[in-house]
């Protein structure tokens, strides 16, 4: 379904991703595991397509330079030049590190903006779809997302970009700073999404303990370079990751 191959991206000299090669197959869930700035964002803003937008907007106000090598594939189309609006019609939809979300609107709101492109029918549709998937969004509907705790507002910003239909579903850190107990919550409903509605799923993460179990294969970042890759089971089995995160 989706294909990296060589990719290379310098801001201004330095190096956020070395030559990086991936591959996602139709209906798995894919894990990039890699610390802090080890490229994990960099590599989701370039497959969205933001990456090309921050270039451009960079360029205008004479910033530091942004360069993209490589090429990315999806569907049997090179899309690497190809703007985020367009990929996101295509069904690769991003949700960002950190959910950003509309705070002074309530969630149903929220949810609905990010369907503002798509037919009402489909859009409510796919809201019903959200509340399934999380019910413990039905009673916070008409709630501010900037009273939501950070669990409920990542649902809420997963649950925005399932509003657009991907068909590839790009998360970025989407456990970042939950309990256990929510993180829980948020892998089920990965499993979920994947298992119901077929949802290809690509998520990075820091952590490999809660990530590793629920993966079909991983790539292992560091520094932007890839050092590793293998089946969930593999990586868990590996030494280095064993060592590395899971303190054994
Ligand atoms: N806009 C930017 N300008 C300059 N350097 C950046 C920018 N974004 C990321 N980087 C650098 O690229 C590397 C990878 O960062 P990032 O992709 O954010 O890592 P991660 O998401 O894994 O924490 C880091 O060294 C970071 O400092
Ligand atoms: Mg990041």
């Amino acid at each position: 379904m989706l294909s990296v191959e060589n990719l290379m991206v310098f801001f201004e000299n330095a190096l956020a991703l070395n030559d990086f090669s991936m591959e996602v197959k139709e209906g798995q869930i894919v894990g990039i595991v890699g610390s802090n700035s080890a490229g994990k964002t960099t590599l989701m803003n370039t497959l969205s397509g933001l990456i090309i937008d921050m270039r451009i907007k960079e360029k205008r106000r004479g910033g530091e330079r942004i360069t993209v090598y490589g090429k990315i594939i999806f569907n049997g189309e090179d899309i690497t030049e190809t703007k985020p609006n367009d990929r996101v019609k295509k069904g690769i939809v991003l949700c960002r590190e950190r959910h950003p979300i509309f705070p002074e609107s309530n969630v149903l709101e929220n949810l609905k903006i990010a369907g503002y492109l798509k037919k009402t029918s489909r859009v409510r549709e796919m809201i019903d779809y959200v509340f399934n998937l999380f019910p413990a969004l039905v009673d916070l509907k008409s709630r501010k997302a900037g009273f939501l705790s950070g669990g409920e507002q990542q649902m809420l910003a997963v649950g925005m970009a399932l509003v657009a239909r991907p068909t590839l579903l790009l998360l970025d850190e989407p456990l970042l700073g939950l309990s256990p107990m929510m993180q829980n919550l948020l892998v089920e409903a990965v499993k979920g999404l994947r298992n119901d509605s077929g949802i290809t799923v690509l998520l990075s993460e820091q952590f490999a303990r809660p990530v590793l179990p629920m993966i079909d294969y991983g790539y292992v970042l560091e520094n932007g370079m890839l050092t590793l890759t293998g089946t969930g089971q593999e990586l868990m089995d590996n030494p280095e990751i064993k060592a590395a995160y899971f303190g054994v």
